[in-house]
């Protein structure tokens, strides 16, 4: 029996479609969230929309909008409030790698204003535009919970994800900024995920395999990241355990970003 504590509340997940989006979709429904799930790509947005509506028995609503145009974001802001009259959670999740994968000095501009404009302005908007409501509502111990997503590559930049480790890196600033501005009243935190099967690799293990052998990274923890693995820790930053809880970026990431090297070698150097 899962514990329904978001009966009553709604959240708003972006790039809710695909990946990170869907599975914590498919999570807050089941815990009792009404939902809108935003997202560019109109097909998978319906066919993801529909199936949690069916399995869950919850309101689900997609909208169709691309988070980094400002008007299209302030009407999907509006659309959201008219359906829901407590937004309770906001997942600011949508993103791109696909004009990330080159060295910072050989990245064109195009791919770098592709980056920027989805990965952190994006963000940015979003937040601006649906904190600004979320802040009106009159709810108690919060008015609401922002929850970004980073990656690790905002931690520890990558050569060969260049400006997507800059624009991760902004997302940071941007969560403590936002944790800032609207503290006591509303979190944020941000989740940094590490190398997970999920749309942004075509979900394929191999290409996740080959990006990771690309990058030189070794795993501690020896596999390769799921939804499941963002899925359990979303849950516990939407739930009231963590409301004393602001400002902070969790990695999950089977622990590349704190340690960096494969757990095995660390046991042949015990020998
Ligand atoms: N998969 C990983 O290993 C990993 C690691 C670190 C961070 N991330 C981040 O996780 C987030 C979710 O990605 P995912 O891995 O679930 O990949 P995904 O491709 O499965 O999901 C991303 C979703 O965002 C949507 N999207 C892309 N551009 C958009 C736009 N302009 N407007 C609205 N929606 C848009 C896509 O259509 C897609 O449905 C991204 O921010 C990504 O950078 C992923």
């Amino acid at each position: 029996m899962v514990e329904k504590f978001l009966e009553g509340k709604g959240a708003v997940i972006t790039g809710g479609a695909s990946g990170f989006g869907r599975g914590v979709a498919f999570a807050f429904a089941e815990r009792g969230a009404d939902l809108v799930l935003v997202d560019i790509n109109e097909t998978l947005l319906e066919e993801t929309s529909k199936k949690i509506e069916q399995e869950t028995k919850q309101k689900v609503v997609p909208i169709v909008c691309d988070v980094s145009d400002s008007k299209q974001v302030k009407r999907m802001t509006e659309q959201t409030f008219n359906e829901l009259d407590n937004v309770y959670i906001l997942f600011n999740n949508a993103g791109t790698a696909a004009q990330a994968g080159v060295n910072i000095i050989k990245i064109g501009e195009k791919a770098w204003d592709i980056t920027m404009n989805v990965n952190l302005k994006g963000q940015w908007l979003v937040d601006k535009n649906i904190c600004r409501k979320m802040n009106r509502q009159k709810m108690e111990p919060l008015r609401g919970k922002v929850i970004h997503t980073t990656s690790i590559a905002g931690i520890v930049a990558d050569d060969t994800l260049s400006a997507y480790s800059i624009s991760k890196a902004g997302i940071i600033a941007l969560t403590q900024l936002v944790a800032k501005s609207l503290a006591p009243y509303i979190t944020s935190n941000a989740i940094a995920p590490g190398y997970h099967t999920t749309g942004i690799y075509g979900n394929s293990e191999d290409t996740v395999i080959q990006s990771l052998k690309m990058s030189d990274v070794k795993t501690p923890l020896n596999r390769i990241g799921t939804v499941e693995d963002v899925v359990n820790l979303m849950i516990f930053l939407a739930s009231p355990r963590s409301d004393f809880i602001t400002g902070h970026i969790f990695p999950i990431d089977g622990g590349i970003a704190e340690v960096g090297v494969a757990a095995n070698r660390f046991r042949e150097w015990q020998f």
